[in-house]
């Protein structure tokens, strides 16, 4: 009788083997990031993204190193393209077990007084709002196969408050006590909600603020520096796999020291 080969339980670790990934804002910076790393980790990746070519490039980049991906268009800010972008997921690979909302975007960078209401609407509506909308879409999948998990991508800003950018801040504080609370309404049914606060991560989100506050935002790096999305990415496929199968309805910081509480 040939002796089975002992399986060495670390070499398992954080695989998402035949998963099916949908990933918004998955076109660049910590979303393709979280892309990579999935696919590499055995998933199916759907990416979403305003930019439809982009996230068929990323798509493609995917499939060029013998992964299944599939790019997709939508603004996840608006109900119709989540549900879209949830349905279109389903239609190419039958199931949707991890969704990652990342899509966001920083907004204007000014006092609260001189915010007007389309910078107010397009902030929450593109980071909060998406939240609420590609969850909804995609909870009943997640029900119906007993099993899924959601990773949204906060900040610490939504922990710290950020002057000068209240509707970012007020988002991201949302997305922290929505994690919380959806993760307690589906806690008993196989699905796990979780968030990551990320501190400042050298993206192109970045580039939307003017020099001198990113050099007011690594002036408060305990470690003097900004983080990478490989290294936020890391911590969303730990969420992400049966590896954090008893967390739910958390959020994890990867701010290099920065967050106190
Ligand atoms: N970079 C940082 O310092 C930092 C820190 C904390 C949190 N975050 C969060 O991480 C997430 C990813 O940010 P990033 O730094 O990779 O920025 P990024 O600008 O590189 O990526 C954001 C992606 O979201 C997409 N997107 C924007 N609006 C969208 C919409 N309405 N519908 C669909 N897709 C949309 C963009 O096209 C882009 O591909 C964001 O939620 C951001 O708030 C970033």
């Amino acid at each position: 009788m040939s002796e089975r080969p002992i399986q060495d339980p670390a070499a398992a670790h954080f695989q998402l083997t035949d998963r099916v990934a949908l990933i918004t804002g998955g076109a660049g910076g910590i979303g393709l990031a979280i892309a990579r790393r999935f696919a590499g980790a055995g998933a199916r990746i759907a990416v979403a993204d305003i930019r439809i070519d982009a996230a068929r490039q990323a798509a493609d980049e995917l499939k060029g190193r013998g992964h299944r991906a599939i790019g997709l268009g939508g603004d996840v800010s608006r109900a119709k393209d989540a549900d879209a972008v949830a349905s279109a997921t389903v239609a190419e690979f039958g199931r949707i077990d991890i969704l990652v909302n990342n899509a966001g975007l920083m907004g204007r960078v000014a006092p609260l007084w001189e915010l007007q209401d389309q910078d107010w609407d397009r902030v929450i509506g593109t980071d909060l709002s998406s939240v609420f909308f590609v969850s909804r879409a995609v909870i009943p999948h997640m029900r119906a196969q007993k099993r899924g998990c959601i990773v949204s991508v906060a900040s610490i800003a939504g922990k710290e408050g950020t002057p000068r950018l209240i509707p970012y801040s007020v988002a991201k504080a949302g997305i922290i006590a929505f994690t919380k609370a959806l993760g307690k309404e589906v806690i008993t049914e196989g699905i796990r909600v979780n968030c990551v606060a990320p501190g400042v991560v050298d993206t192109p989100i970045l580039h939307q603020l003017p020099a001198e506050a990113t050099q007011m935002m690594l002036s408060k790096s305990p470690m003097g520096r900004f983080g990478t999305a490989d290294e936020v990415a890391a911590v969303v496929h730990f969420l992400a796999s049966d590896d954090a199968s008893f967390i739910t309805a958390q959020c994890f910081d990867v701010s290099g020291g920065r967050a106190t509480y």
